[in-house]
């Protein structure tokens, strides 16, 4: 358990790949597993937030927390955001960064970025910190098709310990909703997490 009595802290990135939805659906399921989460949003994830969903998401960390922790119910102190050029919140440090962070969706800007160590922003400099680490680092990119050197990034991140985790959800649970195909991917994701969820059935459940 974290400070305030909620269960370890868990990274989650938004970054401006198409798929707000995984991004916030994520939040909203490590809310109610009470998870403290720490929350990072791209400026073109905030643009693809505005295009994909009715949420209004403020860009300022503090009022960024207040209306997330409103949309996901979640306790007071539960979410915390961070800036963009924030290099004094914990993700920044190997000494301050939780276990595990997400990047969800992932923007193919942002794989090359954490690929090459970049670190020009506060989500990639948590992201190397976690590779440095040797942390979780869980990678949702959405992109079609794929260039070799979308490829070539994906293969060295694997190469180097983290998870490529595409959002191209399955159909064989037989989606009847956009909500249906968006929980697949987040159940495949809370299942890197090690963290229990009734999302979806297992395989062969
Ligand atoms: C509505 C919208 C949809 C986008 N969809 C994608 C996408 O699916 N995948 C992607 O890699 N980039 C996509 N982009 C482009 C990225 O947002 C852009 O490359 C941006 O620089 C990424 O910055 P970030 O990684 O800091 O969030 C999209 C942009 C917009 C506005």
């Amino acid at each position: 358990m974290a400070e305030q009595g909620f269960q370890a802290p868990v990274t989650i990135a938004m970054t401006g790949a198409s798929g707000a939805q995984y991004g916030l659906r994520l939040i909203e399921v490590l809310v109610a597993a009470h998870h403290e989460v720490w929350v990072m949003i791209s400026k073109a994830a905030h643009l693809v937030i505005a295009t994909e969903t009715e949420i209004e998401l403020p860009a300022r960390p503090v009022r960024l927390a207040e209306a997330l922790t409103a949309h996901t119910g979640a306790a007071p102190g539960q979410i915390r955001c961070f800036g963009r050029e924030d290099w004094m919140a914990p993700v920044a440090s190997g000494s301050g960064a939780p276990s595990s962070m997400v990047v969800c969706p992932c923007s193919t800007g942002t794989l090359s970025a954490v690929a090459t160590g970049a670190s020009n922003n506060l989500i990639e400099r948590a992201a190397d910190v976690a590779l440095k680490e040797r942390r979780q680092l869980i990678l949702v990119p959405r992109e079609t098709p794929f260039s070799a050197i979308h490829l070539e990034h994906m293969l060295a991140l694997t190469r180097l310990g983290a998870v490529i985790l595409p959002a191209a959800p399955g159909f064989y649970h037989r989606p009847g909703t956009v909500n249906d195909l968006v929980d697949f991917i987040v159940a495949r994701i809370l299942n890197q997490l090690g963290i229990a969820h009734r999302l979806m059935p297992r395989w062969g459940e």
